[in-house]
């Protein structure tokens, strides 16, 4: 790949049109949202989404998701259906990513789409993001920005970090609230959640009246993208450690004395919005052996545990470990 000088921009009313002029000519531009910083690109310029690839290092056969500024847009590219305006009454904009049949004449990019005639969606709740989109108006792809398989941003300088000098822009809003990615729910058939993320799973039964299947108890495939290591520190992480040994660095939760903490106080939405932050922490702190306080698996917790369980997946059997996890979250 060649050098490109990439920027740092402000949050200003500047800097929004200076993303939206780089998007609108076909280059890649990093935004906040509230869930962690997305890199973005025109949706319907195939040029623009194969930077996309070539910049994360991303296998083409994932499918990316498509931001827009509000929810009365999505109905152009997608097909709604009772659930789908459910949850989008309820959750957008926020967390949620919804997986509905793609329109034919919707314009977006195969690649974006990575050739599935199905589409992931999402209105993020972020007014840096929400002025950008506004301002280019029209669909932004926009995966999480970071080298594929690395720990997702939630930082303008976590995302210098990993894409300086690949990217034309990053457009600093400060550190991401959430923290963790968007839930993302399949409203193909009966609704059914592919990953775990922002919106906690209960809310989303709430809103329906019901369960919701997982990814693995149907035949639709869980997020193409949910392969075992993303979201991998460089050191080795062994979960559910009730305290660390002397050669461990310890992530801890709660009442501990560990050498990081993602709440002490056990506050699962504070340990969320830390928990990309501590992992790029620790691969700065060079820790080679990272240790894991066992994390309360409801509420936020299940899509922090997701992420750890991926962080601790062995590099090298990516595809094997991909394969046991599905079956495990079954
Ligand atoms: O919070 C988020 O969702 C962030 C911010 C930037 O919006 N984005 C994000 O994108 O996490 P990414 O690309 O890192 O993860 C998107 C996931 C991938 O696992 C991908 O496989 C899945 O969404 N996905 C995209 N389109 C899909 C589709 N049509 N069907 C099933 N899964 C899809
Ligand atoms: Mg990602």
């Amino acid at each position: 790949m060649t050098y490109i000088k990439t920027q740092l921009l402000p949050a200003s009313a500047q800097s929004t049109r200076s993303a939206a002029a780089i998007l609108r000519r076909g280059g890649l531009v990093s935004f906040p949202t509230e869930t962690v910083y997305g890199l973005g690109a025109d949706a319907c310029n195939d040029t623009a989404v194969a930077q996309i690839y070539a910049a994360k290092g991303r296998p083409s056969f994932n499918p990316l998701i498509v931001h827009l500024a509000d929810a009365g847009a999505v109905a152009q590219f997608v097909q709604m259906n009772d659930a789908a305006r459910r949850l989008a009454a309820a959750f957008w904009p926020g967390a949620l990513t919804l997986v509905l049949p793609l329109k034919p004449d919707a314009g977006v990019s195969k690649l974006v789409t990575a050739g599935l005639d199905t589409l992931a969606v999402r209105v993020p709740d972020h007014r840096v993001a929400t002025a950008i989109l506004a301002e280019f108006d029209g669909p932004v792809a926009a995966p999480s920005a970071n080298p594929s398989g690395r720990i997702s941003p939630t930082t303008a300088a976590h995302v210098m970090a990993g894409l300086d000098g690949r990217i034309d822009a990053v457009v600093d809003g400060g550190a991401c609230g959430v923290g963790v990615e968007s839930t993302i729910v399949s409203c193909i058939g009966v609704p059914t959640v592919l990953r775990a993320g922002g919106i906690p799973l209960s809310a989303l039964t709430a809103c329906l009246g019901g369960p919701l299947l997982h990814g693995a108890q149907t035949d639709a495939p869980i997020a193409p993208g949910q392969l075992a290591s993303h979201y991998a520190p460089r050191g080795a992480v062994r979960l559910n450690a009730a305290c660390a040994a002397a050669h461990e660095t310890w992530l801890g939760f709660g009442d501990v004395s560990a050498d990081l903490n993602l709440s002490p106080t056990g506050d699962l939405s504070e340990a969320a919005a830390n928990l990309f932050g501590m992992l790029h922490k620790l691969d700065a702190l060079g820790a080679k052996h990272i240790a894991v306080s066992p994390i309360p698996d409801h509420g936020l917790g299940q899509a922090i545990n997701d992420r750890l369980r991926r962080a601790a997946a062995p590099r090298d059997e990516k595809e094997a470990i991909w394969r046991m996890d599905i079956t495990k979250d079954g």
